[in-house]
């Protein structure tokens, strides 16, 4: 049965999940919803097997994930699932959004959910970890990967987890990060460290990053996914001054190239 895998990432975690899972299922397209952003109309995914792979932000989705699952339809799919990455907590509240938001839309909710615990990389608020710590992780999360691609591969229906804390948590905090991500990167700001060099407007998923005279400015449609901050060779994007000295992440299995190419107009 073909797949077609849609993924968001700001720093790969979600596109190492994604790919991990398209290994074992063998006929599997992975493509990013990144080059939906400048598309409007319904999608219809030509798979029988469908899915959507994403961080979670705020206990929730990222807005441009909750935006494009609004548009899906399954007119041939038959198994719909979802794999969330988190740094640590809320992906169970992420996944009743979706399924919340497929079952309005498309008319049939997620077959199955797993929520996968990968590096945090929201580095305004704390450092992702680092060294032994974060292989670590990385390597639970490859296991846990591989149990679910086989779940996957096995179409298991799953009743999906409920965390009434987790629940609470997202209905306080993430009706406010919907409200002003867009306009969150006024807080960014480029040091003198910077070397024009643009990997932070290539790597933007939401082409919210235009070089003006060898700067980036930022055009107010940010997903917060953190990728400029993490992703700028120099470490010269700073939002404010927690972010100075703090360890940028990448996924160590995603290249700089794969991020560039995931809003589709990079070779
Ligand atoms: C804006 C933002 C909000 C986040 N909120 C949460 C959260 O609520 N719970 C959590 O466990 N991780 C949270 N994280 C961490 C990410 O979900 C996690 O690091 C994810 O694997 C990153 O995936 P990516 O590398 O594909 O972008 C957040 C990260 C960002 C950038």
């Amino acid at each position: 049965m073909k797949t077609i895998i849609y993924y968001f990432t700001g720093t790969g975690n979600s596109l190492a999940a994604a790919r991990k899972i398209a290994g074992p299922l063998g006929d599997c397209e992975v493509v990013p919803i990144a080059s939906f952003a400048d598309t409007t109309g319904t999608v219809v995914p030509d798979a029988g097997r469908v899915g959507i792979v994403c961080p979670v932000y705020f206990a929730g989705l990222p807005a441009m994930a909750a935006s494009f699952a609004e548009r899906l339809d399954f007119a041939s799919a038959n198994y719909v699932f979802s794999v969330v990455t988190h740094g640590g907590g809320g992906g169970t509240a992420a996944l009743r959004q979706l399924d919340g938001i497929l079952k309005k839309g498309a008319g049939r909710g997620l077959d199955a959910g797993f929520a996968v615990s990968m590096p945090g990389n929201y580095i305004l608020a704390y450092e992702s970890p680092t060294g032994e710590k974060r292989d670590r992780l990385l390597a639970a999360a490859d296991s846990d990967l591989e149990a679910i691609a086989d779940r996957i591969r096995h179409g298991e229906r799953l009743k999906l987890p409920y965390s009434p804390l987790t629940s609470a948590i997202r209905a306080i905090v993430y009706p406010g990060f919907l409200s002003r991500v867009h306009g969150d990167d006024r807080k960014l700001t480029v040091s003198g460290e910077c070397t024009s060099c643009g990997t932070c407007a290539s790597i933007c998923p939401a082409g919210n990053i235009e070089m003006v005279d060898g700067r980036p400015v930022w055009n107010h449609r940010c997903e917060l996914c953190c990728g400029c901050i993490h992703l700028c060779p120099a470490e010269a994007i700073q939002a404010g001054s927690g972010t100075e000295g703090r360890q940028r992440y990448r996924n160590p299995s995603v290249s700089m190239a794969e991020l560039k190419r995931q809003r589709g107009d990079e070779p």
